[in-house]
C-alpha cells in the first residue's frame, strides 16, 4: 500500500488550483441516471470515489467515459437497478442511487452501507422519506429492496438536516405525482448544486438552499450538462496548512462557501484576502480558539480534523466539538503520536497547544483524518510517514503534487507493498 513520506518544516508559498467538489459530483452522477441521453459533467475530480461511482454507473448499465476531468454519462442503457455490497461497502455515497433508480424503474436493490472508521452511519432518514413517498421498503440479507409503481408527493420532515437524505429524497421526488415538501432540508452547497442540476434536467424545485425545499413532480427528465462547484473541503484543508506554513493563494475556489471557516482562521490570527474566485491566507501568531462544527453554513465537520491539527500548535488551549458526528476523532491518537496534546471526552477534543510536533510513522483511518496527518507532518520536525493513504486518495486529487508545488517536501512511496 502506498505511503506518503514528508520532511517537515518547509514553508509554503505560491498558489494552488482547487478541484471540483467530490460531495457535489457524486449525487450529480446518480441524478444523471434518471434520464435517457448523454450528460456531460465537467471539473470532475479524479478520485478513488469518483472512479468507484463510475464503476457503479456501469454496473447499473450506463456508459461512461472519463478523461481530463470531463465525464460523459449515457444513461439510455441503464437496465439493472442494483448496487452490490462489495461496492457500497467501499463508498457510502453509492446509496445515492436509491432515489434515482427507484424513481426511474419503480424498483431498486441497494446494499445497506456499513459503518465507517469513526462509527455507525445510519440511513433511516433516507428510508423513512422514501416510505413517505409511497415506497415499500424491505430489508433482506443486507440489501434494501425498495418498490413503488409511482411515487407520490408528500410532506417530509428530517429530524436532522442530513445531506445524503436530502439528496436522495429530492431525486426520488422530482418525478413523483404531486408536490413534495422537505422540511429541515440540508443547505450544503453540494445539495444546492444537485437541486440546480435536477432543475436543468427539467425538475421543478424551489426553495433551493433553504431548509424548506418544495418539489412539484414532473412526468420525466432529460439529460443536462454541468460544471461542478469547487471543493470547499479541499480548500479548507489547504487554508489550514497555509495558516501554519506560509502565505498561499487558492484559485478556482468560492470563498462564499467558507464563511465560517475564514472567520475562525482570522480569529486564530491568520490574515485572509478574498476575490470572487480566490482566497489568500497569510499566517499570523497562531492563537488557540474554540470551534464547534455545525451543518452548513456552520463550520464543516469535514474540516474538524484539519482544524485540530492546526490548534495543536496554537498558543494556549482550545476545545473542538463535533455536533454532527460525535465520534469522529480517530485522528487524535495519531496526532498525539506526533507530539500533540489532545484529550477527547464525548464529542469534544481538548487541545493544549505545543511548541512543536516531531515526525513519526502514523496511520490514516479516513479521508479527513489523513488530511490532518499530512498537515501535521508538514509542520513537524523531521520525517513523518503516513500509511494507508488510499483513504486520502478517495477525496483529494493529487494532494502530494499540489503540496509539493507549494514548496512542501512530500512524496508518494509506492514501494511499501
Ligand atoms: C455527507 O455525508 C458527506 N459525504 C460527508 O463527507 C459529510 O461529513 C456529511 O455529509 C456531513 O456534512 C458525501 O456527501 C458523500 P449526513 P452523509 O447524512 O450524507 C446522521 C467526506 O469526508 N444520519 O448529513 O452521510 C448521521 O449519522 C464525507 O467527504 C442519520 O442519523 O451525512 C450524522 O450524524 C465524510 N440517519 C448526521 O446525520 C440518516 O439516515 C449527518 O449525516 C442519515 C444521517
Amino acid at each position: 500500500m502506498d505511503q506518503l513520506i514528508i520532511q517537515g518544516q518547509h514553508s509554503l508559498s505560491g498558489s494552488v488550483k482547487i478541484s471540483g467538489a467530490k460531495n457535489a459530483v457524486l449525487p450529480i452522477m446518480t441524478a444523471a441516471l434518471m434520464a435517457e441521453g448523454e450528460s456531460i459533467i465537467t471539473r470532475v475530480p479524479d478520485l478513488r470515489d469518483t472512479r468507484t461511482m463510475i464503476k457503479l454507473m456501469e454496473i447499473v448499465g450506463a456508459r461512461c467515459s472519463f478523461k481530463d476531468n470531463h465525464l460523459k454519462i449515457d444513461a439510455s442503457t441503464v437496465n439493472n437497478p442494483e448496487a452490490p455490497y462489495d461496492l457500497v461497502k467501499t463508498m457510502r455515497a453509492s446509496f445515492y442511487v436509491l432515489g434515482p433508480l427507484l424513481a426511474r424503474f419503480g424498483t431498486v436493490k441497494v446494499s445497506l452501507p456499513g459503518g465507517c472508521a469513526w462509527g455507525p452511519r445510519p440511513v433511516d432518514f433516507h428510508l423513512k422519506g422514501l416510505e413517505k413517498l409511497g415506497a415499500k421498503i424491505t430489508l433482506n440479507s443486507g440489501y434494501i429492496l425498495a418498490e413503488a409503481k409511482r411515487l407520490k408527493g408528500a410532506k417530509i420532515n428530517f429530524e436532522f438536516p442530513s445531506v445524503g437524505a436530502t439528496g436522495n429524497i429530492a431525486m426520488a421526488a422530482v418525478t413523483a405525482e404531486g408536490t413534495t415538501v422537505i422540511e429541515n432540508a440540508a443547505r450544503e452547497p453540494e445539495i444546492v448544486q444537485l437541486c440546480k442540476y435536477l432543475n436543468q434536467m427539467g425538475a421543478l424545485i424551489s426553495g433551493i438552499g433553504t431548509s424548506r425545499i418544495i418539489i412539484d413532480g414532473v412526468e420525466s427528465l432529460h439529460s443536462a450538462n454541468i460544471d461542478v462547484i469547487p471543493d470547499r473541503i479541499e480548500a479548507g484543508t489547504f487554508l489550514m496548512a497555509g495558516a501554519l506554513l506560509g502565505k498561499i493563494t487558492l484559485t478556482d475556489v468560492n470563498p462564499d462557501h467558507l464563511d465560517s471557516v475564514l472567520l475562525k482562521l482570522k480569529e486564530a490570527g491568520s490574515s485572509i484576502e478574498t476575490t470572487s474566485n480566490s482566497i489568500t491566507i497569510e499566517p499570523g501568531h497562531l492563537k488557540a480558539v474554540d470551534m464547534s462544527t455545525a451543518v452548513y453554513p456552520g463550520f464543516a465537520t469535514d474540516l474538524q480534523a484539519q482544524w485540530i491539527a492546526l490548534m495543536s500548535l496554537a498558543k494556549g488551549s482550545s476545545m473542538a466539538t463535533d455536533t454532527v458526528y460525535h465520534d469522529r476523532f480517530s485522528h487524535t491518537p495519531e496526532l498525539n503520536r506526533l507530539g500533540a496534546n489532545i484529550k477527547v471526552e464525548n464529542n469534544t477534543a481538548f487541545i493544549r497547544g505545543v511548541k512543536e510536533l516531531v515526525g513519526a510513522p502514523v496511520m490514516s483511518t479516513d479521508i479527513r483524518a489523513s488530511a490532518s496527518l499530512i498537515i501535521a507532518g508538514l509542520v513537524a520536525r523531521g520525517t513523518t510517514i503516513v500509511s494507508r493513504i488510499y483513504h486520502i486518495d478517495r477525496g483529494y486529487e493529487r494532494i502530494e503534487e499540489k503540496f509539493e508545488a507549494l514548496g512542501a517536501k512530500i512524496f508518494r512511496d509506492k514501494t511499501s507493498g
